[in-house]
């Protein structure tokens, strides 16, 4: 086994990196892959926390500055998706060395099907390095113009480093009528849509309960259409559910406070 390594990279910060690689991780650790998520954020983290991974001592920080194993920095989340999230301390982000991160990558890419690095916004080194290692690099863009213009660096840059673009997830879509089609983003870019996310308060609240959205409200517009893409990348056959807007009926929350996303 050798994991497929993918980089959700953007350009510009707050497309929504974080959110699919939690979300795509989470549904494709559901489908029953071996998934681990890396959090290269490593100046601005925040994966840990919208997955309630917040309280560890240990994390990428620790072992990008060399004092601990990358198999002591890595957690279960939901659905057996497995994290190594990163501190959020400034002195954890200046003894990071972010060209560590190869070497993280060769030590878990045996014991994986799927690695999914966040990576930072920006073409500083921290965000450069995860799209140079990956297999491919996903590109969460926003369908409004200067996300495009950055997203569009980036691509140039994963080229110019030798790496591959998979394609583009089009986030927070329908919120105004001026959006750029999917059609539009796919010529801007030059590159594959592989999935339209609609813009979802889901998403917001999954964040306030810690809890990835496929899991807190799987039902969602945002999560259906994460789940799509998941399957989609494991070449599953996607059954359509009906979506409901996060309202659940009681038999579902029910089910959820008993069996649902892990209580800190
Ligand atoms: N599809 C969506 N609908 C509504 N809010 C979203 C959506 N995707 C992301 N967000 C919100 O946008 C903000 C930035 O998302 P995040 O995933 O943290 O972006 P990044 O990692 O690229 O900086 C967060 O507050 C998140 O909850
Ligand atoms: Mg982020």
């Amino acid at each position: 086994m050798t994991a497929v390594v993918y980089t959700i990279a953007s350009g510009k910060g707050g497309t929504g990196k974080t959110t699919t690689t939690v979300n795509l991780g989470t549904a494709l650790s559901a489908l029953g892959k071996r998934v681990v998520i890396l959090d290269a954020d490593i100046g601005m983290a925040n994966l840990g926390l919208v997955m309630g991974l917040e309280k560890h001592a240990v994390t990428l920080h620790e072992v990008l500055g060399g004092s601990a194993k990358i198999d002591d920095a890595i957690y279960e989340g939901a659905a057996g998706v497995m994290v190594a999230p990163c501190g959020v301390s400034l002195k954890g982000f200046q003894n990071s060395n972010p060209e560590r991160l190869k070497d993280v990558m060769g030590a878990l890419v045996e014991q994986f099907e799927i690695m999914l690095i966040d990576a930072p916004a920006g073409i500083s080194k921290d965000a450069v390095i995860p799209m140079a290692i990956a297999d491919e690099v996903i590109l969460v863009v926003n369908p409004e113009l200067s996300s495009m213009a950055d997203a569009l660096k980036t691509k140039v840059l994963t080229e110019m480093v030798g790496g591959k673009i998979k394609g583009a997830i089009v986030n927070r879509a329908g919120m105004e009528n001026v959006d750029i089609p999917k059609q539009k983003v796919a010529e801007l870019l030059n590159t594959r849509v592989i999935g339209v996310i609609p813009e979802d308060p889901n998403v917001r609240r999954a964040a306030a309960f810690k809890t990835p959205l496929v899991i807190n409200t799987p039902k969602s517009p945002a999560a259906v259409a994460y789940k799509r893409i998941a399957a989609q990348i494991t070449g599953a056959t996607f059954k359509e559910e009906p979506e409901n807007n996060g309202k659940e009926g009681f038999v579902e929350k029910l089910a959820k406070s008993l069996f649902g996303g892990r209580k800190k």
